[in-house]
C-alpha cells in the first residue's frame, strides 16, 4: 500500500507527507527533486523521492507507474498569483492535477482517498455559469481560447488563481461518482492563509494581505501542520463518509471576507 503526495518538496505538501509516511510506503513527488530527496532523507524510512512536473505527462506516467496499490493520493502542486502567467497558473493548478488524476484512476480501489488542495479564494469568485462549465473540461484543447473569451487575461494571475481553485474544487465534486463506484473517495481541501514560501512571496507582492490576516477571527496565518493534520484525517477511515466535498481549513477568513477573490477579472453572470 503506497501514499503518494505530489508538491511534497515544501510547505504543506511536505507537511503532509510527513505525517502519512508514518503509515508505510509513501511517494514524495515534486518539480523539486532535491526538495523532496531532501525531505525522504529527514524522514527516513520507506520514503521515495521521484522528479515530476504534473504539467509534462511523461513524468505523471513515471510516478504511477511506481505507485503498485493506492492508498491516498494527495495533491499539493501548485503555484500562486504571484508565481506565473494565469495560463501557467491554469495548467498547473488545474490542468496538471485534471492530468494526475486521470493517470490514476485505473489504480483505484476499494478504499482508496484523493485529496486535491484548493484554496479559499475558490470559495470568493463570483458565480460565473459560463466560467463553471469552461472549469469542468479542463483538458478541452480550446480550454485557454474559453477562459480568455470571458475576460480572464492570461498574462495575469489575479483571476487564474482563483479560477483554478473554483476548478479544483468542482473537480472533486465531479469525480465523486465515479470514484465511489471503485469504493473510492475524492475531496478538496482549502486552506486560507498560510506560513510556507508561497505566501510569504505573495504577502511581500501584496502588503494588504497583512490587513487581512489581522482582521480574520483568530487574527493568524495557519500552519503547514494545521492544514496537514486536516489532510491525514480525510485519508483515514474516520472520514469514510465524506467525499465529493470541500473543506475548508481557512481560520475562519471567508466568514468575515466574503468578497470577491478575483480583484473584478470575473464579473457575476
Ligand atoms: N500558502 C497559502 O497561503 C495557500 C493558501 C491556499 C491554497 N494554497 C495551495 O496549497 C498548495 C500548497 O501550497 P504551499 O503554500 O504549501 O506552497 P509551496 O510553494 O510551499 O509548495 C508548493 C510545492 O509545489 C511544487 N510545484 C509547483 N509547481 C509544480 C509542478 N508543476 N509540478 C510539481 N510540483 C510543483 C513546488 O516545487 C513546491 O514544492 C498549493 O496548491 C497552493 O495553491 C496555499
Amino acid at each position: 500500500m503506497t501514499n503518494v503526495v505530489i508538491g511534497a518538496g515544501s510547505g504543506m505538501g511536505a507537511a503532509t507527507a510527513r505525517l502519512l509516511a508514518r503509515r508505510g510506503r509513501l511517494i514524495a513527488a515534486d518539480r523539486n527533486l532535491e526538495a523532496v530527496e531532501k525531505l525522504a532523507a529527514d524522514i527516513g524510512g520507506d520514503v521515495v523521492p521521484l522528479a515530476c512536473d504534473v504539467t509534462d505527462q511523461a513524468q505523471i506516467d513515471a510516478v504511477v507507474a511506481e505507485i503498485g496499490e493506492l492508498d491516498a493520493i494527495v495533491h499539493a502542486a501548485g503555484i500562486s498569483g504571484s508565481m506565473g502567467t494565469g495560463r501557467q497558473i491554469l495548467e498547473v493548478n488545474l490542468r496538471g492535477m485534471a492530468r494526475m488524476l486521470a493517470s490514476v484512476e485505473p489504480l483505484l480501489r476499494p478504499g482508496s482517498v484523493g485529496v486535491l488542495f484548493a484554496s479559499m479564494s475558490g470559495h470568493r469568485v463570483p458565480q460565473h455559469q459560463q466560467l463553471n462549465d469552461i472549469l469542468d473540461d479542463p483538458l478541452a484543447d480550446d480550454f485557454f481560447d474559453a477562459i480568455a473569451g470571458i475576460g480572464i487575461d492570461l498574462d495575469m494571475g489575479h483571476g487564474s488563481y482563483p479560477a483554478s481553485k473554483l476548478g479544483v474544487q468542482r473537480m472533486a465534486r465531479r469525480l465523486a461518482p465515479a470514484w465511489g463506484a471503485k469504493g473510492a473517495r475524492i475531496l478538496s481541501v482549502s486552506p486560507g492563509i498560510n506560513d510556507t514560501p508561497m505566501n510569504r512571496l505573495d504577502e511581500e507582492r501584496n502588503p494588504i494581505m497583512l490587513d487581512f490576516i489581522a482582521a480574520g477571527p483568530l487574527g493568524r496565518r495557519g500552519t503547514p501542520a494545521e492544514v496537514a493534520s486536516v489532510v491525514e484525517f480525510l485519508t483515514s477511515d474516520g472520514a469514510s463518509f465524506m467525499t465529493g466535498t470541500d473543506i475548508l481549513v481557512d481560520g475562519g477568513m471567508v466568514a468575515v471576507i466574503p468578497e470577491d477573490s478575483t480583484g473584478g477579472a470575473i464579473k457575476a453572470s
